[in-house]
């Protein structure tokens, strides 16, 4: 099967198929989401919270991504490996940006995701004009927390709809191959979704995205410290994680592990 590129993803869009896309932090989880051909892997400044333990994505570092982006690289043979690029890694100048994403991308990376639109238009379009492809990330930016006061639903009112359309449309003019759009309502991302030829990827955002992206330490129910509504979780790996390591310390302490299968 040949790896996934923004052609794919284009073709996948105009055939109406739709389009997946998972985090990834490291070697194993990617080697095992590649072998589920899911299309698109992001290397999500999310891990910033559910590896490193940070309350926000605002910590993370272009060295933090750097290291994660290297590990779901080898594990990726179908999957197209997209880096986020962290707070402050392209507000700066285009100069910065450029450098920045190149970095992710000698680190194995296919794409960087942006988020924004305004502020960081002439960053995104430096890095396109590097030759870097570049997936946006409208609605809630995360890294914009603390400007917008908390992690509340985007794009209510209508005028903010209407700004969002017109950010996709130029996102689309600045030469990105996706947008995420994260966390607003079902009927807006309808309006984007039929307003811009690129695929647009939902979380939070209702059902007529072109694809969906999950956090996998949310939809494998690992990450515990909040659940967003938006998040469905497909196991609970987590609590499977600690039954067995019940398990563990109790044989252990038993004197039941190892047993003789397990010594030499
Ligand atoms: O960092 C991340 O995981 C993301 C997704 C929520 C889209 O940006």
């Amino acid at each position: 099967m040949n790896k996934v590129t923004t052609k794919t993803l284009f073709e996948k869009k105009q055939k109406g198929e739709k389009i997946t896309m998972l985090t990834a932090y490291d070697y194993t989880f990617a080697k095992i989401f590649d072998s589920c051909m899911v299309d698109i892997l992001l290397v999500g400044d999310s891990l910033g919270m559910v590896i490193l333990g940070y309350d926000s994505t605002i910590p993370v570092t272009m060295d933090d991504m750097e290291h994660h982006v290297k590990a779901v690289a080898r594990g990726a043979k179908y999957s197209m490996v997209v880096a986020d690029m962290p707070f402050l890694s392209y507000h700066t100048t285009t100069e910065d940006a450029v450098k920045n994403a190149g970095r992710l991308i000698r680190a194995g990376a296919y794409a960087v995701k942006m988020e924004g639109c305004d502020d960081v238009y002439d960053k995104i379009e430096a890095v396109i004009k590097a030759q870097i492809p570049v997936m946006g990330h409208l609605g809630l930016t995360p890294q914009s927390v603390n400007i917008f006061g908390g992690y509340d639903l985007r794009a209510k009112e209508e005028a903010e709809a209407k700004k969002l359309v017109e950010d996709a449309k130029k996102l689309e003019k600045a030469g990105v191959f996706a947008i995420v759009l994260e966390k607003v309502p079902a009927h807006v991302a309808k309006q984007v979704q039929e307003s811009v030829k690129v695929p647009v990827i939902g979380i939070g955002a209702g059902p007529y995205c072109d694809g969906q992206v999950l956090v996998c330490y949310d939809m494998l129910g690992m990450y515990e410290d909040f659940k967003p509504k938006f998040v469905k979780r497909y196991a609970e790996v987590g609590n499977i994680t600690k039954d067995a390591v019940t398990r563990y310390i109790e044989e252990v302490k038993k004197g039941e592990f190892p047993g003789k299968e397990h010594s030499y």
